[in-house]
């Protein structure tokens, strides 16, 4: 947003939803002198008092037409709304006049991400659509390795995810409720829910995508639970290079994790040696988070902060910085997430017609 002004005091902030990622949002939160929390929102009454416990201060409300009546003064939100309600959650938050950070998958379709872009023109507000995984360590150090031309020049990559069902902390029912509403959407909890940061990292590392081709399956459990794998999409970038990913499902298979269960990997070919990248969400088997051969040798680092939790913490620490300070990207603008979006609607029209090649831009 072009006429910015960053704040010279704390930021006002409140938190709309407080379900199950807000153990990892409010890390942000916390210590944090560029914040001051002054108000809880969901119409859960057990929520609110849990979460009440972090910001003893802060004032809670049943909704957010109730916040803004109260004539609490609030700078900026963290939209931890489920995910069917992100369009019309986010563009009220805007409407308020509250800067907006807000959880992918952005929306479901282009006419909503439309209306919320021009959500957020109309109030002169900004709309970022965080992405965790832009935080994550060993990204970072994915990318500083490709970059620095160690392996040579990229000759392709390939993402792999694992859908695995035992490991990991308690997901409430309620939650899986929402996304049971996203599958009947067709908007699938691998493809697009989970696979929406992956696609994002594909946009980070490697630029726009010129193409998209894929093979979308489906794998029904009953009652609804119609899980979208098994899964494989591929595309071009404008840059020449490849990528694969492949979704799989392991439905008896364990992963220890903290947090979701998942077992996943991004593998970086360069002509003359490759980066993997092991694990994200998952702990699984215990090898370091970053390995990278090139020359004949495998050097493994073991020292990056590789517990998801930590990218969470510093995406939200940055949100908050950039509204102190304005400078530097967004990490991830809504334009940005709207690519994000055009990408996985790509992927569904190319599998829709049999797998034919669909370039994002034209999605409609
Ligand atoms: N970045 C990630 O990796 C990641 C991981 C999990 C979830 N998420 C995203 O976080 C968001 C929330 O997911 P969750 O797992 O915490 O869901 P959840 O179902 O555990 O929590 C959602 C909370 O929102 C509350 N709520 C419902 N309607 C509301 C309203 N109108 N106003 C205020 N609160 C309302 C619910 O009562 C609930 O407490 C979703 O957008 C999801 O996609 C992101």
């Amino acid at each position: 947003m072009d006429n910015f002004a960053p704040y010279n005091r704390p930021v006002r902030a409140a938190f709309i939803g407080l379900g199950r990622i807000y153990d990892l949002n409010v890390r942000g939160y916390l210590d944090n002198p560029d914040v001051e929390v002054v108000a809880l929102v969901d119409p859960n009454a057990e929520r609110r008092a849990q979460r009440q416990a972090d910001w003893p201060a802060a004032a809670t409300f049943e909704s957010v037409a109730q916040l803004a009546a109260s004539g609490i003064e609030v700078d900026a939100v963290e939209a931890l709304l489920p995910a069917p309600l992100h369009a019309d959650g986010v563009v009220e938050l805007l409407e308020h006049g509250w800067h907006v950070n807000m959880q992918k998958p952005m929306c479901n379709d282009l006419t909503d991400a439309q209306r919320m872009l021009d959500a957020a023109k109309a109030a002169t507000r900004v709309l970022r659509v965080m992405d965790n995984y832009l935080f994550y360590q060993p990204f970072h150090k994915l990318k500083a390795v490709v970059e620095s031309g160690e392996i040579g020049a990229v000759a392709g990559y390939h993402l792999k995810m694992v859908g695995t069902g035992n490991g990991g902390w308690e997901v409430p029912w309620s939650s899986f409720e929402y996304q049971l509403e996203q599958i009947r959407l067709g908007r699938g909890i691998l493809v697009f829910d989970d696979g929406w940061h992956k696609l994002t990292t594909a946009l980070w590392l490697f630029g726009p995508v010129r193409e998209v081709r894929a093979w979308i399956g489906t794998t029904s459990f009953g009652s609804g639970i119609d899980l979208d794998a098994p899964s494989t999409i591929c595309w071009e970038h404008v840059s020449g290079v490849r990528g694969v990913w492949d979704i799989t499902l392991a439905p008896d298979m364990y992963l220890r994790s903290d947090y979701y269960t998942n077992d996943e990997r991004w593998e970086v070919t360069g002509t003359k040696g490759f980066a993997r990248l092991n694990r994200v969400t998952g702990r699984g088997i215990q090898e370091p988070s970053l390995e990278v051969y090139a020359d004949g040798e495998m050097r493994g680092y073991h020292a990056l902060d590789d517990d998801w939790a930590s990218s969470f913490r510093d995406s939200g620490r940055y949100w908050l910085r950039w509204l102190r300070t304005g400078e530097g990207p967004l990490l991830w603008s809504a334009g940005e997430a709207v690519d994000v979006l055009r990408f996985a609607l790509a992927a569904y029209e190319s599998s829709a017609a049999g797998g034919i090649g669909v370039d994002p831009a034209k999605v409609v």
